[in-house]
């Protein structure tokens, strides 16, 4: 147990460059007193002392304003900055080494039963005021941007921002361009495709009658088909593949 305090105390150390000391730490951070009893109401949990347990968290609440459920299951060198309006639910399972801020809900999307919260590997950074619904796994490494919402599993080492969130960056590359401009010269087959069909349309209406110019004018309604991509080799790969076909769509 004292082990586990000092891992995360040093967890704060090292990740929150306003901390300067240990006392100052222990005296004035809301997310070690709140992982502390946290770490105190999931033994009471594990032996069967539901109500204790339960009580517990609701203390904890009132004191720090962090909602910690018993059940939760929370690796060593732990690190709620802040703190203030987060809330992890009783199936959420954290590796070790994950940092959140505050405002994060680990929570459930209230249609699934049994394991229903979130799972976070070790080494996984969620920003401040994300959402991160349902029983999905935020691979090893991951870091989901304040103010995500993410209800999709993400890959290892990948960075997820946005509502709904998409992979931007996966283990250090870049793998989304947000820039309008950019996408439009993209080597993207859907544009590829949408940009052969309105220059035969822009030429076909050349053609016609010279008397009737006002249809160069006229709206065009386009029916594009969106072609099936091709199997990736790894499921990462795919699931990467996914996220972004579904935000060019
Ligand atoms: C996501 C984050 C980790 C940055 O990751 P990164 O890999 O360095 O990504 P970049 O800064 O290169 O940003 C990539 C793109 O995502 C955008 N982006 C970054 N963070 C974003 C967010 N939270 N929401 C939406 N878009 C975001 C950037 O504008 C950039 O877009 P651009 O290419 O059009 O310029 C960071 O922005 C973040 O949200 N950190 C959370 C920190 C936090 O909660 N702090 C609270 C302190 S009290």
């Amino acid at each position: 147990m004292f082990e586990t305090l000092k891992g995360d105390i040093r967890a704060a150390k090292e990740r929150d460059p306003a901390a300067r000391s240990t006392l100052e730490i222990l005296l004035c951070y809301s997310g070690l007193h709140a992982i502390t009893a946290h770490r105190m109401n999931h033994w009471l949990w594990q032996r069967g002392e539901r109500l204790m347990a339960r009580f517990g968290s609701q203390v904890a609440k009132w004191l720090t304003g962090i909602e910690i459920h018993p059940g939760a299951t929370i690796g060593d060198g732990f690190f709620i900055d802040h703190g203030a309006g987060t809330v992890i639910g009783e199936t959420a399972e954290i590796g070790d080494n994950c940092t959140l801020f505050h405002g994060v809900t680990l929570g459930g999307t209230g249609k699934e039963s049994g394991k229903r919260h979130p799972t976070l590997e070790d080494d996984v950074t969620v920003g401040a005021h994300a959402q991160i619904l349902g029983s999905i796994t935020i691979g090893k490494g991951s870091v989901v941007g304040a103010a995500a919402v993410v209800v999709d599993a993400v890959p290892e080492y990948c960075t997820v921002v946005g509502s709904k969130a998409f992979v931007v960056r996966q283990k250090g590359q870049r793998v989304y361009d947000f820039r309008h401009d950019r996408r439009m010269r993209a080597e993207d087959p859907n544009m590829e495709c949408v940009r052969s069909r309105l220059d035969r349309l822009e030429d076909q209406m050349r053609g016609l009658d010279a008397h009737q110019p006002a249809l160069l004018d006229a709206p065009v309604a386009l029916d594009v088909e969106v072609e099936e991509q091709p199997a990736r080799a790894t499921d990462d790969e795919a699931l990467v593949e996914r996220w972004i076909v579904r935000k060019y769509r």
